[in-house]
């Protein structure tokens, strides 16, 4: 009796120790194609998942990787399966011999729908990332949204405290990112010792610092824009794969009518005159991207790095290139990008100052307070933009954009 309580003892020490945590689903470089990615503290014969839409299970096997940070260890398992688009599915992570975690749920990214996405960069998850966290979370829910794509800047930082931070940031994140794919782009804050663990945690397709993927009717590109600045070893490999991309966006506007890029730094914005980021550094990524945004008919840029919300009327080379409507706040026909910074839901305890008396004719609107972005995109004339303040949801600005 005594022997036997100590190995069940022991047996669920062991479990727990290997119960899967900082769950997250990612697309896949093909439409119904969905990583699964989670942590456990000891390794595991095989990492699988098992998917079902109703009573017969389907497994898929994947990889696992180490990562350690001091004494901060994990295994990090992925697993891919090609699922079918706008198909609701029942799944578990674990390992078929080891047991698996209780049942989560998640639909598949629809292809040529109509689709809701969350966007925004520069998220903590301290100070005053709270009330964010709570609403996105809420706004998943009612909203169905589709994807949430983060431009940058995550946790500050994933590595602080042994990466004890990522791991809080991840799981933060976990009642969102097991059932809504979180496409993620690296920001200056990820830089510490070559993306450790910007590379490890996350699963994008491509070179995981720039890919695309659809959803919707739309093909999104993401960006590395430390590339641009200090990284340029990677602009040969990096700036023919953005012209590629953006060349098929432009061949196959039949079915992806919308194209979005997004990455950290911005393009265009308003800043304090200290700041390079709005000036000498986002000269540099127009003098490599603003050409080719405008040859193949980008239709939004989204960043983060400044810490607030501002959008632009169509604009290229300095210059306001058609008419935008602020009565019905529309873009009819928009001939060059508009460009976004959705860089405030909350990183630090206050967003950068924005002074808009004075700023460039290019310049609609901005907000300073905490605030996050939800893109709808109905089909292929109508896209809708809206900005929610968090702690109350209320939408601050919105915008549609309209092709006849
Ligand atoms: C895409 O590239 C091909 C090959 O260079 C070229 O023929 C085609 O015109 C390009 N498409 C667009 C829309 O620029
Ligand atoms: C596209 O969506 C908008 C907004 O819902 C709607 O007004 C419009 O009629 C739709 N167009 C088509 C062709 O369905």
């Amino acid at each position: 009796m005594k022997k036997l309580a100590i190995i069940l003892l022991v047996t669920s020490i062991v479990l727990s120790a290997d119960t899967p945590e900082q769950i997250h689903v990612a697309i896949g470089s093909t439409p119904g194609s969905i990583t699964f990615t989670w942590s456990t503290r000891n390794p595991t014969p095989t990492s699988d998942v098992r998917v079902t839409t109703g009573s017969v299970w389907s497994y898929y096997t994947g990889t696992t990787r180490d990562f350690k940070d001091s004494s901060n260890i994990w295994v990090i398992h992925s697993v891919t399966a090609q699922l079918t688009p706008g198909q609701k599915y029942t799944y578990e992570v674990g390992c078929t011999s080891t047991g698996f975690t209780s049942s989560y749920s998640l639909i598949v990214p629809v292809d040529s729908a109509p689709i809701n996405i969350l966007l925004f960069g520069d998220l903590s998850t301290h100070d005053t990332g709270d009330s964010t966290w709570t609403d996105i979370e809420g706004i998943a829910k009612d909203l169905l949204i589709q994807s949430m794509v983060i431009a940058g800047d995550m946790a500050y930082n994933l590595n602080s405290k042994s990466s004890t931070r990522g791991d809080d940031f991840m799981n933060t994140l976990q009642p969102i990112s097991h059932y809504v794919p979180m496409m993620v782009a690296a920001g200056n804050h990820e830089a510490k010792d070559n993306y450790y663990n910007y590379l490890n945690r996350f699963d994008m397709p491509n070179t995981k610092f720039y890919y695309t993927f659809t959803i919707g009717y739309v093909r999104f590109l993401a960006i590395h824009t430390e590339a641009f600045l200090t990284e340029t070893d990677m602009l040969p490999d990096m700036l023919p794969y953005i012209k590629n991309v953006l060349n098929r966006s432009a061949e196959d506007k039949q079915k992806y009518p919308w194209m979005i890029v997004f990455g950290h730094r911005p393009m265009y914005c308003v800043c304090d005159s200290s700041d390079p980021a709005c000036t000498t550094e986002a000269t540099t990524l127009k003098y490599y991207l603003e050409s080719m945004f405008k040859q193949y008919d980008v239709d939004i840029y989204v960043n983060g790095h400044v810490h607030n919300y501002q959008r632009t009327r169509p604009v290229y080379q300095g210059q306001v290139t058609s008419y935008y409507d602020g009565y019905t706040s529309t873009y009819v026909n928009p001939t060059s990008t508009i460009y976004v910074t959705t860089g405030g839901p909350g990183a630090d305890s206050t967003n950068d100052p924005l002074n808009l008396n004075g700023a460039p004719d290019w310049l609609v609107t901005g907000q300073v307070d905490l605030s996050f972005s939800v893109l709808n995109v109905y089909n292929n004339t109508h896209l809708y933009w809206q900005q929610l303040e968090s702690k109350n949801n209320q939408v601050t600005d919105s915008f549609w954009i309209i092709k006849t």
